[in-house]
């Protein structure tokens, strides 16, 4: 086990660049299961998951080479056979929820599929009625066996159908999406996630010869194709990654330039920092936040894509909590991730929470203390709060912020930040 260990008060000032995002490369590299051939996904980010999903797509028998060319980035090489296995067991599904996201494409290629049921994670109970709704729609037969998700097409294949989601939710719209592309007729999925990973999905399936209309907006509409062909592709820079160190900026009193980021894919997080009191400037490759002041108190709801992302809340919750006056932050996503808001308090945040509401006091200084991350993002608030609280912070359970920030402490370091990794005894 390890730590990190936070001493605060330095401004953070330099510049940064952002890896591919996480919640796009994992399901990237789960849609070459779709097509026979040669794949190369780049600019993927050096984290376990890239690494677990690269060992899951083994287990189906593809060949996979992980290239990495620095810290925090790399490329893979998928070479996907002809025939592949159909079954991902528990204790590769364990260790990742993404992999759910290889449901879709296996049952749209081998007209079966075996997966282990994901359990329940730190950030809330993460049902899977959506999915296998929206499956059963396109014609699949659905059970759990012995904590397997089974699916199976009917004889002639998964057919086109109408699919309206109760709630626009990531994973179920990527599914549905990747499983419709190889089915017969037209498939229509209503209430579809507009978040830029499918957006990069969808422009990864397009390029292998998918047929797909309307990404980016709550409309998909796509027209099934006999087979699809591997291609090389670039994966979407992180959004989360990017905002997380622009709050870290704000936060600091610093002045930083996020680089190879997408700063359209983060208007209200963008917008937010500047109401909290920070100059931004953006441009097509990147953005700079620059703050000379103490932060302002900011608001924060979050919402499905383009509403304000759950992924940053924990981080913007971070700097409410040295901000000047009060602010209410609305978690409307993962019941769960409030959790955090605790360890926040154990470095002396003024919070109180009720229901999915919480209200943030801001005061003037934290105090370092050894705190614990939930999740990935919870790790990445804490961190944050390390860097203005005064003294030490220790955060424990790092390895949830290694799943989602490649190359974090270094990153921090080279922009000033006092942050070393070390054992957790
Ligand atoms: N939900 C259901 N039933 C379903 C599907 C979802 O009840 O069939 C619920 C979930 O329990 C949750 C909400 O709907 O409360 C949102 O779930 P969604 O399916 O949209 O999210 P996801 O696909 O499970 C992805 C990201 C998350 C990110 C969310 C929202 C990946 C691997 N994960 O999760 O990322 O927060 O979309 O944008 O892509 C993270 O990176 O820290 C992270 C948690």
């Amino acid at each position: 086990m390890e730590r990190f260990r936070v001493v605060g008060g330095a401004r953070l000032a330099g510049r940064v660049r952002v890896p591919g995002a996480k919640n796009s490369a994992l399901k990237l590299m789960a849609a070459t299961l779709l097509a026979e051939g040669e794949f190369r996904i780049g600019n993927l980010p050096r984290i376990l998951d890239v690494e677990i999903m690269a060992e899951l797509l083994r287990r189906m028998g593809c060949e996979v080479r992980l290239e990495w060319t620095d810290e925090s980035a790399g490329t893979a090489f998928v070479s996907v056979p002809g025939e592949i296995g159909h079954e991902a067991d528990y204790d590769l599904v364990r260790r990742f929820r993404a992999s759910i996201a290889v449901l879709g494409p296996l049952l749209a290629r081998c007209g079966r599929v075996r997966v282990a049921r994901p359990g329940g994670d730190a950030i809330g109970s993460r049902g899977l009625d959506m999915h296998i709704d929206g499956l059963t729609r396109l014609g699949a037969r659905i059970t759990t066996e012995h904590g397997f998700l089974v699916a199976e097409a009917r004889s002639g294949g998964l057919v086109g159908a109408t699919v309206e989601l109760d709630f626009p939710s990531v994973g179920a719209t990527e599914n549905i999406l990747m499983a419709s592309v190889l089915a017969k007729g037209e498939t229509v999925i209503d209430n579809a996630a507009r978040e830029p990973e499918i957006v990069d999905l969808c422009e990864l399936l397009d390029a292998m010869g998918a047929k797909i209309d309307g990404a980016g907006s709550s409309t998909l509409r796509i027209q099934g194709v006999d087979r699809l062909w591997p291609v090389s592709y670039d994966t979407v820079p992180d959004r989360i990654v990017a905002g997380t160190f622009g709050v870290a900026a704000a936060m600091t009193q610093g002045d930083v330039r996020v680089d190879h980021a997408r700063p359209e894919h983060l208007r209200i997080a963008l917008d937010k920092l500047v109401a909290a009191g920070a100059q931004v400037s953006a441009d097509p490759d990147g953005f700079r936040v620059v703050m000379e002041r103490r932060p302002r108190a900011v608001d924060v709801v979050t919402l499905p894509y383009p509403g304000f992302a759950t992924d940053l809340q924990p981080q913007f919750a971070a700097m409410n909590a040295v901000a000047e006056g009060t602010a209410m932050i609305t978690e409307n996503i993962f019941e769960a991730r409030f959790v955090f808001l605790q360890e926040l308090a154990r470095l002396g945040a003024d919070v109180r929470t009720d229901g999915h509401h919480a209200v943030l006091r801001g005061v003037p200084r934290l105090s370092g203390a050894p705190v614990l991350s939930s999740d990935v993002r919870a790790g990445a608030g804490l961190v944050l709060a390390g860097l203005v609280a005064d003294g030490t912070t220790h955060v424990s359970g790092i390895h949830h912020i290694d799943r989602g920030y490649a190359g974090f402490e270094q990153q921090l370091r080279a922009l000033g930040a006092d942050i070393t990794r070390e054992d957790d005894h």
